[in-house]
């Protein structure tokens, strides 16, 4: 089987080469990656030896390239992380949201389509379904929640998902969509709330805390992500979409005290902010779908996986010191200078 993975060279992406060059040694798997400020091949590099790996330079809304591909390399199936996926960049410069995460996603169906595949897998967010209130925790996002979007980043990715229904519904292209709730881990950029605040704290840097620090996101540690999609594209069902989440519900205040006593620094280092404009409540999950109709569950609990993580970064500091000490500066003064 020959495996397309788009934006492999990012967070989640990265994550998912690594996981299935483990998993499936027989399996060829090729990333197409723009290689955006967010994709680096440094975060491939253990896998660009690997002789089942393939690396290709690409813009998925470019359609020449994604033809010539898919007519060279044949690919059996498709999995798109690729995507713009930072909600702050997305409220201040909304455009290249529209061109890589629609755009882009209807010029990979389109291929899809003209060469055939077995199947192409959207990989999308919770965020569709916009957000819930902060006094009613026994709601959850079910698959049939409307979307009702609050970003730009998020109203592209539910465009982005209607697209992929609709090519289902009426080319019967082999689709399925995947909705999960906030990943951490390894290789995530630092413009996201936890490798954020790992970085700033570790360099005794104030900690911007949006608003009163009381929205919740549910937290998932990457590699549960990636063990769902790989279950949902070798066992789900055409046509259908599956929500991921673990129900570890926190505020983003408990998220920043946890990482500061995990490294031992103090809470005078928070600084509340300027909210997010249209900054969502809560997310919260119900992946009862997937777990029983996928036999699903995470597996790494949160205490363990955000140890894990800052380990990552402390063993990894280089990776980090090189992001942040290039155009990253600029991003971060722009974002946080007068805020
Ligand atoms: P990321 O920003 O870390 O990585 C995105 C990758 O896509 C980068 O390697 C970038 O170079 C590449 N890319 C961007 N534009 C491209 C284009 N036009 N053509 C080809 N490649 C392009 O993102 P992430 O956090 O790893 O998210 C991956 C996917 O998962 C996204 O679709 C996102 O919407 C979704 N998602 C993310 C989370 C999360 O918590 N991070 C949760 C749920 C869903
Ligand atoms: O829910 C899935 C989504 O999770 C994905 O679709 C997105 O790609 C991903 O970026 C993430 O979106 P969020 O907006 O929830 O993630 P972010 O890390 O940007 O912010 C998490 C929370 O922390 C949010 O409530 C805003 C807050 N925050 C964030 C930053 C960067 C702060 O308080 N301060 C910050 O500096």
């Amino acid at each position: 089987m020959k495996t397309i993975i788009t934006g492999g060279a990012g967070f989640i992406g990265s994550n998912y080469v690594y996981y299935m060059l483990e998993r499936y040694p027989d399996e060829q798997f090729i990333c197409v990656d723009k290689l955006t400020y967010a994709g680096s091949l440094e975060n491939l590099e253990a896998a660009l030896n690997n002789e089942n790996f393939k690396f290709i330079k690409g813009d998925i809304a470019d359609r020449d390239l994604m033809y010539r591909i898919f007519k060279e390399e044949k690919p059996d199936v498709i999995i798109n992380f690729a995507a713009e996926s930072h909600v702050d960049r997305s409220v201040v410069d909304p455009d290249i949201f529209l061109q890589t995460n629609i755009i882009g996603t209807g010029v990979l169906l389109d291929a899809c389509r003209i060469y055939g595949i077995t199947r192409f897998h959207q990989v999308s967010t919770d965020e569709v379904y916009g957000d819930l209130p902060l006094d009613r925790p026994d709601l959850f996002f079910t698959e049939e929640t409307p979307i009702h979007t609050s970003s730009p980043y998020s109203a592209s990715k539910a465009s982005a998902d209607l697209l992929v229904l609709a090519y289902h519904r009426t080319f019967k292209l082999p689709v399925t969509i995947s909705r999960c709730s906030n990943n951490y881990g390894p290789y995530q950029f630092p413009e996201k709330l936890i490798p954020l605040m790992i970085a700033n704290a570790l360099k005794d840097k104030q900690l911007p805390v949006y608003g009163k620090g009381e929205n919740v996101r549910d937290w998932l540690y990457v590699k549960d992500h990636c063990e769902a999609i790989d279950l949902i594209v070798r066992k789900g069902t055409v046509g259908e979409v599956y929500n991921i989440g673990g129900h570890n519900e926190r505020t983003n205040l408990e998220v920043v005290k946890i990482i500061l006593k995990e490294l031992g620094k103090s809470e005078d280092l928070i600084s509340f902010v300027t909210d997010r404009p249209g900054h969502d409540r809560r997310y919260a999950i119900d992946p009862t779908k997937i777990s029983n109709g996928l036999g699903w569950r995470p597996t790494t609990l949160f205490d363990e996986g955000i140890k894990m993580t800052i380990k990552w970064y402390l063993d990894n500091e280089a990776w980090l010191q090189n992001i942040i000490s290039g155009d990253y500066q600029k991003y971060y003064e722009r974002m946080y200078g007068s805020r």
